[in-house]
C-alpha cells in the first residue's frame, strides 16, 4: 500500500499557501511524489472527440462504411480515422438529438506526456476546460425550509446550474480482449446504457446477474460484448450465466478503467479504480468516495469541522472561491452533522472523500491542478498493483491498450471526449505506436 500521502499538509494549505491567486487551484491536498523530469518527455498531442452515439453495435454493422474493406476486423480506428478526430467529433456534434450538446465544443486538444519507472507508469494530461473554474462540487446537499435536499446534477440534466465534477479516465487491456486493440472503448458501449437508448429500470431489474436478483442494478453502464450470448446486436439483456462471466474474469477478460474524478477523488490525491466485464464494477475494498447523505433520515452524515476550515457549511459564494478548499474529507476535515450549527440556505458536499483501501484504492498519488482555465493532470499508477484479478498488471518491455477519456463541462454518461485506442510500450524498448520513456 502507497503511504506517502501527508494528510497534516491539509492545514497548512488551508492556511492559503497555494491558492492566493484565483485563477491558480491544487486539486489535492497532499503531496505527490514524481521521479519524472517533465522536460526530458515528449509531448504527444491528441485530439479527443465527442463519440455521440457511435455503439460497437454500430461500428460492426454495414452501416459504417469501414466493415466493407478487406481485413477490417484486424485493423485499429487508426489505420483509417488518422487525425480525422476533430472532423469526427464535429460531424457527431453536430448530428447529435440532443439539446443539451448544444453549445459543446465536437473536440479538445490535450497534451499528453507518458513516461515510466521502475515500478510505476505516469500519464500527465493538459487540456483546456469549458467550465470558467475546476468543479469542485458533485450532489450538493441544500438545506431550506428545514429540510435538506439534494441539489445540481450535471450539465445535462440541469443546464443552468449544474453541480457536477470533471473527470478523467484511463482504459486499459493486455491484449486479453479479444478485439480491444482494435476498438478500444467502443467495445464497452452499447444501446440500452445510460443516454443511449435507456433500457428500463425494471427490465434491467428483470435480468439474470445484474438485476435484483444478481448485481442488483437498475441500470446498463459499460460491458464488454465477450459477456453476452450474442456478440452483435441489441444485446444489454442476452447475458451469459454466472459461472461463464466469473471465468472470463478470471481469464483476465476484463479491461480497467480508472477515472480522476475534480470532485469524488482529486482532493485526497486519489483516482478511483474499476474494470468493466458485464457492468463497470468498483475493484474489491473500499471506495474512495462515497455519499455524506443519509437517504433513510433525509440528513447529511458529516458536515466541516469549523477548526480546521473556518465554517460548519457552505455558502453559495463559497463554491468557486478558490482560497477556500471545499472537499469534505472523513477524518480529515468533517465532524459528525449537528443540525444547530447549519443556517437556512447553506449547503455541504452530497459526497464525502475518503483514503481508499485493498483494490479499489490502488490509485493514491494523482496530483491534479487548475490554472487559467487548464487541468493538468499527473496520473501516477503502479505497474503492479499487486492485484491480478481486478487490475491489469503492467512490465517493462510490455506493450499496453488504451483508450483514455474527459469528461469536461460538467458532464456525465457518453457526453464526453475520447482518443482513438492506441498502444503504449513502457520502456525504451517496447513496441507501441506511444512509448513511455524509462527515467
Ligand atoms: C477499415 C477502415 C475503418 C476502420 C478500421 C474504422 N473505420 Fe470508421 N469509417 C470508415 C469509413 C470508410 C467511414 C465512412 C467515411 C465517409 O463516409 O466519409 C467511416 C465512418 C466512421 C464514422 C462516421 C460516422 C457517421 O455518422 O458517418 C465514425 C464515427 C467512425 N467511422 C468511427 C470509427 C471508430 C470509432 C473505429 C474504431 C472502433 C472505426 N471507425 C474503424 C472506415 C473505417
Amino acid at each position: 500500500m502507497t503511504t506517502n500521502i501527508k494528510l497534516s499538509s491539509l492545514a497548512l494549505l488551508l492556511s492559503g499557501v497555494l491558492s492566493t491567486a484565483a485563477t491558480a487551484y491544487q486539486m489535492n491536498v497532499n503531496e505527490i511524489e514524481s521521479s519524472i523530469n517533465w522536460q526530458k518527455v515528449p509531448v504527444v498531442e491528441k485530439t479527443l472527440f465527442f463519440p455521440g452515439m457511435i455503439t460497437y453495435d454500430w461500428i460492426n454493422s454495414p452501416a459504417h462504411k469501414g466493415t466493407t474493406k478487406d481485413d477490417f476486423e484486424n485493423k485499429t480506428c487508426s489505420t483509417c480515422h488518422q487525425d480525422e478526430e476533430q472532423g469526427l467529433g464535429n460531424l457527431l456534434i453536430e448530428n447529435d438529438l440532443l439539446d443539451k450538446a448544444a453549445g459543446k465544443k465536437g473536440s479538445i486538444q490535450t497534451q499528453f506526456q507518458f513516461a515510466n519507472d521502475q515500478q510505476h507508469l505516469y500519464v500527465k494530461a493538459t487540456w483546456e476546460t469549458a467550465s470558467p473554474f475546476p468543479a469542485r462540487m458533485h450532489d450538493a446537499v441544500l438545506y431550506e425550509n428545514g429540510k435538506w435536499t439534494i441539489v445540481g446534477g450535471d450539465i445535462g440534466k440541469n443546464p443552468y446550474t449544474p453541480i457536477y465534477e470533471d473527470r478523467f479516465s484511463i482504459m486499459i487491456d493486455d491484449g486479453a480482449v479479444e478485439q480491444f486493440t482494435e476498438q478500444g472503448c467502443w467495445m464497452s458501449c452499447h444501446r440500452g446504457s445510460r443516454d443511449i437508448g435507456q433500457a428500463t429500470k425494471r427490465d434491467v431489474l428483470a435480468l439474470p446477474v445484474i438485476g435484483a436478483d444478481g448485481l442488483g442494478k437498475n441500470d446498463i453502464r459499460k460491458y464488454l460484448p465477450d459477456t453476452r450470448t450474442e456478440r452483435y446486436g441489441l444485446n444489454w439483456d442476452k447475458l451469459k450465466t454466472q459461472i461463464e462471466i466469473d471465468k472470463l474474469k478470471a481469464e483476465g477478460k476484463f479491461v480497467d478503467l480508472m477515472q480522476w474524478r475534480s470532485t469524488r477523488s482529486a482532493p485526497t490525491g486519489a483516482a478511483d479504480d474499476g474494470y468493466v466485464l458485464e457492468y463497470r464494477h468498483n475493484d474489491a475494498g473500499k471506495t474512495v468516495f462515497t455519499w455524506n447523505f443519509d437517504k433513510k433520515t433525509g440528513e447529511p452524515k458529516y458536515m466541516y469541522d469549523k477548526s480546521v476550515t473556518g465554517f460548519y457549511a457552505l455558502d453559495k459564494t463559497d463554491f468557486n472561491d478558490l482560497s477556500k478548499h471545499i472537499a469534505m474529507i472523513e477524518g480529515v476535515n468533517t465532524i459528525p452533522y449537528d443540525a444547530s450549527k447549519i443556517k437556512e440556505g447553506q449547503y455541504l458536499q452530497g459526497r464525502l472523500n475518503r483514503k481508499g483501501e485493498g483494490s479499489a484504492g490502488t490509485n493514491q498519488e494523482i496530483a491534479s491542478s487548475w490554472k487559467d482555465g487548464k487541468y493538468t493532470v499527473i496520473f501516477k499508477r503502479k505497474l503492479d498493483t499487486g492485484f491480478p484479478e481486478d487490475d491489469k498488471i503492467m512490465k517493462i518491455g510490455g506493450t499496453y491498450d488504451f483508450n483514455i477519456a474527459i469528461h469536461d463541462g460538467q458532464t456525465t454518461t457518453r457526453y464526453h471526449y475520447v482518443t482513438l485506442p492506441f498502444t503504449l510500450g513502457i520502456g525504451e524498448n517496447a513496441q507501441g505506436s506511444v512509448l513511455s520513456t524509462q527515467q
